[in-house]
């Protein structure tokens, strides 16, 4: 079968690593793909929100399969524009994908149908935002309705900065459009969970839970990031507190979105926050997470082509979902200066034997060369039989890559450990 994923970074190339060792795949292409994704698929230079061109593409290549990965083409609809030319995708179509292209939705939905999240305002305008402002509880958190390529939160720990982001977002149009609506919502604390999740509509398979590095600095500092590093089982996640998740919040969401005929087909992925009042949703996204991706999929014991299939096609109760029973560890290489002004263009060497393990995010093919594009760079991902070997295995792989300027947490996954030591 050939098979495409659109996307071009270190989530799609742990995508791609794993759909290729699919016995039913025998071509793959990437929509961009990267420098470093084209050692393991095709690259095609259509962009990821380029939907008209990759419908051309699959009906002139006659593509089987396509995998739509990042949040921008779903919520803007490349699902339905692929179905409509006969070309089965993983992935939600437009109007599942809602979830996560409006914060208002999801608000709404998880509050019409009792799913434990953080409780909130709604404002189109910046005024009536601004005077609920003079009495809300503060530390409090303002986020903008739409896809805000992840930068779309802010924490407010002083009424001065929550009126900042009122009027940086609704006045500055600091998202653009995405801005027009706001949720101003309860500050909330305790330790993070990521669950990514297949599910068809009807049948909905947890993954192995994961925990993201989301700040720039070691000990949880710095600026907030695309994801600096991840682990996976996240050891904040107990089966008992998975149970409790799995009937308060994941089947009430399948079954709410049905409900509201928007069937969700593909990835669901759970934010979730173990509060002292139980899980809770901080958001839900509609695909694959990433850093999450690079320690999740390499856990999965069974085809994701197949099981991917089984999602489109309605199977998933009976299809096996197996997760190894193992640890990993993935820690971001990034370009120093990253989350904000860094530099491109240099040479990333990785060694032949690490190979297997590095997920491209920024780089580029230049004369034969590989040269670092992008403010994260790669992924280096480590598997093992406990988490703290996982760890120290992919620290020990991070020094057999290369690049001036490289930049990454040495502290990843130390947190979980200290969770793990307390049990
Ligand atoms: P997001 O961009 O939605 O992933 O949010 C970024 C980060 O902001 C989350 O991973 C949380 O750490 C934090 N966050 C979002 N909502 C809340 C909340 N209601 N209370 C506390 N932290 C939050
Ligand atoms: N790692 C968080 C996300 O993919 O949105």
């Amino acid at each position: 079968m050939k098979v495409m994923v659109i996307g071009g970074g270190g989530r799609e190339h742990a995508i791609i690593k794993k759909l290729k060792e699919s016995p039913l795949i025998t071509e793959l292409y990437a929509l961009p793909g990267n420098g470093g994704i084209a050692e393991d698929a095709v690259c095609v230079n259509i962009g990821a929100k380029d939907i008209e061109k990759q419908v051309e593409f699959a009906t002139k290549n006659g593509i089987d399969y396509a995998v739509v990965a990042p949040d921008d083409p779903l919520v803007l609809g490349a699902v339905d524009a692929l179905i409509a030319a006969g070309i089965p995708c993983f992935g939600p179509d437009k109007k599942a994908a809602i979830i996560e292209g409006s914060k208002v939705f999801s608000k709404n939905l998880m509050k019409k149908y009792g799913i434990p999240t953080a409780e909130y305002e709604v404002f189109d305008n910046a005024e009536a935002a601004l005077s609920y402002l003079e009495t809300a509880p503060i530390p409090t958190v303002v986020k903008a309705d739409g896809l805000a390529l992840g930068k779309g939160v802010i924490i407010a720990n002083t009424r001065d900065e929550a009126r900042d982001a009122v009027r940086s977002i609704m006045e500055e149009k600091k998202f653009g459009e995405s801005g027009a609506k706001i949720v101003i919502e309860e500050f909330l604390t305790g330790p993070e969970v990521s669950v990514l999740s297949f599910t068809d509509g009807k049948t909905l398979v947890p993954m192995v839970s994961s925990m993201d590095h989301k700040r720039a600095l070691d000990g949880d500092n710095g600026l907030n990031t695309g994801g600096m590093g991840t682990i996976a089982p996240n050891p904040y996640y107990t089966d008992e507190i998975a149970k409790e998740c799995m009937e308060k919040i994941f089947i009430p969401t399948v079954n709410a979105m049905n409900a509201e005929g928007r069937t969700f087909k593909g990835c669901l992925y759970f934010g979730l926050m173990l509060t002292e009042k139980g899980p809770k949703v901080i958001e839900y996204n509609c695909r694959f997470g990433d850093p999450e991706t690079q320690v999740v999929l390499p856990l999965l014991d069974s085809d994701l082509f197949t099981v991917m299939q089984a999602v489109t096609n309605g199977t998933l109760d009976k299809t096996e979902v197996k997760f190894k029973n193992e640890n990993a560890a993935c820690v971001v290489m990034a370009s120093k200066g990253y989350p904000q002004k860094y530099e491109s263009g240099f040479e990333l060497k990785i060694d032949p034997s690490v190979k297997d393990s590095v997920y491209v995010a920024g780089a580029k093919k230049d004369n034969g060369k590989l040269l670092t594009a992008g403010g994260r760079v790669l992924g280096v991902t480590a598997t093992a039989d406990t988490l703290e070997n996982a760890i120290n295995s992919a620290y020990e792989k991070v020094g057999k890559v290369e690049f001036e300027n490289a930049f990454y947490r040495k502290d990843i996954g130390a947190r979980a450990l200290k969770a793990k030591e307390k049990k």
